[in-house]
């Protein structure tokens, strides 16, 4: 049966871009589109322009390569590993060495190959793995932009496997060649290989520090300064290379890129060009989706619903506020740096450790600015902002649209498992109510498609996905496998502890 709402708009569309075509036929029309909608697919030109360095970790340019390396070493190493805390699709509770940054971005790219909507490490993160690819052009890093930038992220990112002795002393054992290569300025300490039995150790086997300040000391705190500001150190050194390895991570070449850069109008079906239509006009998809990865590095509320619990459990997730929920941890950090600008526990932007500390600060205080405007409650004793405003509860990072019809399932929660049902969602103006914190954003909104709408922006989002990191090694045998696991050999099996 013929679907009048579709005939009748399909039929309107064609009257404009009959009009349109007749008008500007002569001046620039591209591929069936207006210069004005041209304009708009420009703006959305995967990759277009150089990846945007990271203004906190610039120092090491000349050795980059070599800090990749080490990076990539390490991201496939699970000898780091200690005892699994909750048992799961990577081990039995106890079991050791099983976990390393692979084992939640294993596949060509980088998203968890093991089913489910979250990733298990020594035990359960409560979001949905990311992709690694084609980071550089975000500003904040993880869906709730919680670290300033990859650096500080990749401070605290290997904790999903151990804690920060432990790591420290791994790499005395297994890499310290590489590592004194990497940070000549910052070598390991050669008391971080001695048995917590020698009368010179001061280096537990394990540990790092307290929760929050006002919790009692730690095993770290016990330790002598000079050996706390080492597994600090180390830390701020990991964070440069988790940072310097995933942006070496690219997805280039997708029929999309191609389309756009080269103008090479076969790339996409006709079905995919329609899609591409709807993308920039009746869903504006590109209201937050444009730029070199499709994400205009804001935060908004599109209504996605809450992970209630940890898969086959009945441990429950607490609803996720997104930006509103990191923005205190945010401020915390910049009171401490405001009150001890020399703070060696600090990672972000505006810290020690930073190449560009005053723009880390700067940014920092464009947080608290909107902290002022955008809270609602405060809580009377501690001054925190317990309720912010629309633009904040519920809003998470406008995600890459880059290899999205590999990457399933998707959104922060991983609780939508197919490209068709995201774009239901959309469709719909969002999840359903009372499924997700906040109020959606006033770009969210009912869009009705049609079924065969829906597909065609389906089709389109297929065209995005870019050769994968594994896939260029494959065809050119002459550049470095950024995919490859170059881990050392594993360690003997441990003697009793
Ligand atoms: C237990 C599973 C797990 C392990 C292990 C893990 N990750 Fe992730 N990774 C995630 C999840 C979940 C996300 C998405 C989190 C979010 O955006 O809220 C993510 C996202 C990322 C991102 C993307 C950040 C962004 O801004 O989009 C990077 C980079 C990353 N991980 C690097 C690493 C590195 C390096 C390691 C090892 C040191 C590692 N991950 C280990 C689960 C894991
Ligand atoms: C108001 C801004 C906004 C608009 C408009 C918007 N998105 Fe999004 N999109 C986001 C945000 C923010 C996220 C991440 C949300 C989350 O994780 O909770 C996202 C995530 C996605 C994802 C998930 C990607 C992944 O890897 O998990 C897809 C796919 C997507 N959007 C497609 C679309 C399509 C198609 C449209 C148009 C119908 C659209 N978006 C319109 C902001 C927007």
């Amino acid at each position: 049966m013929l679907n009048e709402t579709r005939f009748g708009s399909r039929f309107q569309v064609g009257l404009l871009i009959l009009a349109a075509s007749s008008a500007l036929a002569a001046c620039g029309e591209v591929d069936g589109f207006t210069p004005d909608q041209w304009d708009q697919i420009k703006k959305m030109e995967p990759l277009a322009g150089d990846p945007p360095p990271n203004p906190f970790n610039n120092r090491f340019a000349d050795t980059n390569d070599t800090l990749a390396k080490l990076g990539q070493q390490l991201f496939f190493d699970k000898d780091v590993a200690e005892a699994i805390k909750v048992a799961g699709p990577s081990g039995n509770i106890g079991d050791i060495r099983k976990v390393a940054c692979v084992t939640c971005h294993g596949t060509k790219y980088f998203t968890d190959a093991r089913p489910g909507p979250i990733s298990e490490g020594i035990s359960y993160l409560t979001t949905n793995t990311g992709d690694m690819l084609n980071l550089a052009w975000y500003d904040w890093t993880l869906s709730t932009g919680r670290f300033d930038s990859m650096v500080e992220h990749g401070t605290t990112v290997w904790g999903t496997s151990a804690t920060p002795i432990a790591q420290a002393r791994f790499l005395y054992t297994k890499y310290l060649a590489e590592y004194n290569a990497a940070f000549p300025d910052t070598p390991l300490d050669p008391r971080l290989g001695l048995p917590t039995t020698d009368p010179a150790s001061v280096y537990p086997m394990t540990g790092g520090p307290k929760s929050s300040a006002t919790a009692a000391d730690g095993p770290f705190e016990m330790m002598p300064q000079d050996a706390q500001d080492n597994i600090s150190q180390i830390r701020a050194n990991l964070g440069r290379l988790f940072d310097i390895y995933p942006r070496k991570l690219l997805t280039p070449e997708s029929p999309f890129q191609k389309y756009v850069r080269d103008r090479d109008f076969s790339q996409l079906s006709p079905k995919a060009k329609l899609g591409l239509g709807l993308f920039i006009g009746k869903a504006a998809c590109n209201e937050c989706h444009s730029g070199p990865t499709l994400a205009d590095n804001k935060f908004h509320n599109v209504g996605v619903p809450n992970l209630d619990f940890i898969p086959n459990t009945t441990t429950a997730i607490t609803p996720n506020r997104g930006r509103a929920g990191v923005m205190q941890t945010i401020l915390n950090n910049l009171a401490t740096i405001q009150a001890n600008p020399a703070s060696p526990l600090i990672f972000n932007g505006a810290g020690i450790y930073s190449d560009n500390p005053t723009l880390g600060l700067q940014r920092l205080l464009d947080v608290q600015a909107e902290d002022q405007q955008r809270c609602l409650t405060r809580d009377p004793k501690t001054n925190a902002c317990t309720l912010y405003d629309e633009t904040l509860e519920g809003a998470f990072r406008t995600m890459s649209l880059l290899n999205v019809a590999q990457t399933a399932p998707y959104f922060h929660s991983g609780t939508v498992t197919s490209l068709e049902a995201v774009v239901r969602q959309y469709n719909a103006g969002g999840g359903p109510p009372g499924s997700y914190v906040g109020t959606v954003s006033p770009k969210i909104r009912p869009l009705l498609l049609t079924e065969e709408e829906i597909s065609e922006l389906v089709e389109f989002l297929g065209t995005l996905t870019g050769v994968s990191p594994a896939d260029q090694a494959a065809a050119d045998p002459t550049i470095w496998n950024w995919a490859a696991n170059t881990a050392k050999p594993a360690l003997p099996p441990p003697t009793s502890p």
